[in-house]
């Protein structure tokens, strides 16, 4: 058993299948500056939003325990595909191995925002396909309230073309216009960016959908679920400077560090290769 002073210091990990979940490590690195951090990009199967849920169950499981493996004192799932398929599956597979750590996924803390935000009690729903199917956010937010309308659009390419990187093109634009015309139609008034990838468009997403649609992102519900859960167990970071962090994914790192560094607006310095041998070995 690691001593509670010891298991302060070590790292928040943090995945998704590419650069979406930088979104989420953005809003993390703002609220709790004095945390390390460690990034898990698994680019090398990405996309997951065209995956089946067992396949995502599988994953998330390796990931999960290759991250702490390498020490972590919290998960966050920073992927909604993943959550929606996998967050109670990784939470009861770590609970039986008694690891002690907190996962957190992104789900719950935007669909409560959604709620909070939406003043027609008509939101809408940007996500893959793998998360559309799963009606998790339906159960989500009809839990938060029963009388609220979701109007989901399942955005199959969309993760994958933002994960392709610059230039951003018209092909973009019209693929975003496309998969935003039903929730126009629906009349919504807020619009739960529903897969990591899409904050990173959502100036785009904002002019089709027009100034009076609130977007909804996980990203500071999930640092505040982060806050509460680390001083819940006293094992937030004491440190009064800023904290560390550093990536590692399974595809080609010098893209990683490419596209990340665009994307988080801050030098990502080397990211670590991971093979998905070692990823699957430790699991077993
Ligand atoms: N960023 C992920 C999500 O939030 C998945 C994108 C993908 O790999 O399809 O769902």
């Amino acid at each position: 058993m690691v001593p509670m002073l010891d298991q302060a210091g070590l790292p928040i990990a943090v995945f998704d299948s590419g650069v979406g979940g930088l979104t989420v490590l953005h809003e993390l690195l703002v609220s709790l500056p004095g945390e390390d951090y460690v990034y898990f990009g698994d680019t090398a199967r990405l996309p997951y939003g065209d995956r089946p849920a067992e396949e995502l169950r599988e994953f998330a499981i390796q990931i999960a325990d290759h991250l702490l493996a390498g020490g972590a004192k919290l998960l966050v799932v920073a992927c909604n595909s993943a959550s929606a398929a996998a967050l109670d599956a990784v939470r009861s597979h770590l609970a039986r191995r008694g690891a002690g750590v907190d996962v957190i996924g992104v789900l719950g803390p935007a669909a409560q925002t959604a709620v909070a935000a939406s003043r027609s009690g008509r939101i809408g729903l940007l996500a893959t396909p793998a998360t559309v199917a799963s009606g998790a956010y339906e159960r989500i937010v009809s839990l938060a309230d029963p009388h609220v309308h979701l109007e989901s659009v399942a955005c199959p390419g969309l993760a994958s073309i933002i994960e392709a990187g610059f230039p951003f093109d018209e092909h973009l634009v019209s693929t975003v216009r496309r998969y935003c015309a039903p929730l126009r139609a629906a009349e919504v008034d807020t619009v739960i960016l529903g897969c990591t990838h899409f904050p990173l468009i959502a100036p785009m997403i904002q002019r089709v959908l027009g100034r009076g649609v609130t977007l909804v992102t996980s990203g500071p519900g999930v640092a505040r679920s982060v806050e509460r859960a680390l001083a819940a167990r006293s094992l937030l970071n004491p440190r009064r400077g800023e904290g560390s962090y550093r990536f590692a994914c399974t595809g080609d790192p010098i893209a990683f560090q490419a596209l990340g560094t665009r994307f988080l607006q801050m030098p990502l310095g080397e990211v670590a290769p991971v093979s998905l041998q070692v990823v699957a070995r430790a699991a077993a």
